[in-house]
């Protein structure tokens, strides 16, 4: 049996991610509803709303589901605290040091998956404890490594690094893609931006319809001095560019990026100045599913992508 499928009792090696505005109750317990793995992210939420919506998860679903905890998050030990409390079973962290919370999250019981974007990370993850590890590579959504390294290197190095469960992540978004990252050697993936144009999906209407709009080349790596984005361009990631050719400062990027942007652009449709997180494959969005369609179109798609290579081997 599939070891992901395993360690998280899920049918299907697919995780939803984590992602701020996008992620919440909804998304998550439909992802795990149609035999994946849904994720809340709670790296936008208040305390007290990612309580409530742990709870709306539970009625939701009688399915494994998990959290994200991206580490940089001000609110850290209450969340954590909260999510021990509702007893969560699953926690992704990202965004910071896995030797942090592993011990404490993994005393409660808990499974912990970290998220890295380099080989270097990766054992320090091993070494700290975790379950499982995703290793994200350059072409993802949302914040990524200051590395460039793409799925497709990333994947087969953190292989050989690691002897732990490796979960992909970055670019996938069709069945096909999938069975690219398992013939790298994972053996799940954790898919992003094609969740995001999901019914169920929190994100605002105009940032779903700016992601079906989307071509190959639409997408840049941002902010690199400050925290790696990838950002969907338009005029904020204008000005950005701008700034940046004057060599500005981190305080004047910061100044610039302010409080609220991801929140104005991807929850409430501000597709000027709102921050519009996305990754490469939007490119290749053209529809807004159900959950439930997108996976079945992931398992068919790879289904059928084996079997023809099975057929056309050499
Ligand atoms: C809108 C958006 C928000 C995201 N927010 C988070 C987050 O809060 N925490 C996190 O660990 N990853 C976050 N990510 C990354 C995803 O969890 C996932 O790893 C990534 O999207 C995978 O790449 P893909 O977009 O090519 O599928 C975000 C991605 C997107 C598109």
């Amino acid at each position: 049996m599939n070891t992901i499928n395993q360690l998280f009792n899920i049918k299907y090696p697919i995780i939803q991610g984590g992602m701020i505005w996008c992620s919440g109750w909804k998304l998550a317990s439909a992802v795990s509803n149609a035999g994946g793995l849904g994720l809340i992210g709670s790296g936008s939420m208040y305390p007290e709303i990612l309580r409530e919506q742990i709870k709306k998860c539970k009625q939701a679903t009688n399915n494994p589901f998990g959290v994200n905890v991206p580490l940089l998050y001000p609110n850290i030990e209450e969340h954590i605290k909260i999510i021990i409390e509702e007893g969560v079973k699953i926690v992704f962290t990202s965004a910071g040091n896995p030797k942090t919370w592993t011990n404490h999250l993994k005393q409660h019981g808990i499974t912990v998956v970290h998220v890295v974007s380099n080989v270097k990370f990766a054992l320090k993850c091993q070494e700290a404890g975790v379950d499982a590890i995703v290793a994200e590579g350059f072409e993802a959504g949302g914040h990524n490594g200051k590395e460039e390294t793409t799925t497709l290197v990333l994947i087969p190095l953190v292989k050989k690094a690691i002897t732990i469960p490796l979960i992909a992540a970055g670019g996938i978004g069709s069945g096909n893609a999938m069975a690219a990252a398992f013939a790298l050697g994972a053996k799940g993936v954790q898919i992003g931006s094609r969740f995001v144009t999901t019914e169920e999906s929190s994100a605002h209407i105009n940032f779903k319809n700016s992601i079906l709009e989307a071509k190959e080349g639409d997408t840049q790596l941002s902010l690199k001095q400050l925290t790696p984005v990838r950002l969907l361009k338009n005029s904020f990631y204008e000005k950005v560019v701008e700034l940046e050719k004057k060599c500005a400062s981190v305080e004047e990027l910061s100044n610039l990026l302010g409080r609220g942007r991801a929140k104005k652009g991807m929850f409430e449709g501000d597709l000027i100045e709102g921050e519009l997180e996305i990754g490469q494959v939007s490119g290749g969005i053209n529809k807004i599913q159900t959950v439930k369609a997108v996976i079945e179109e992931l398992i068919t798609e790879y289904n059928e992508v084996i079997k023809n290579m099975e057929n056309n081997y050499l």
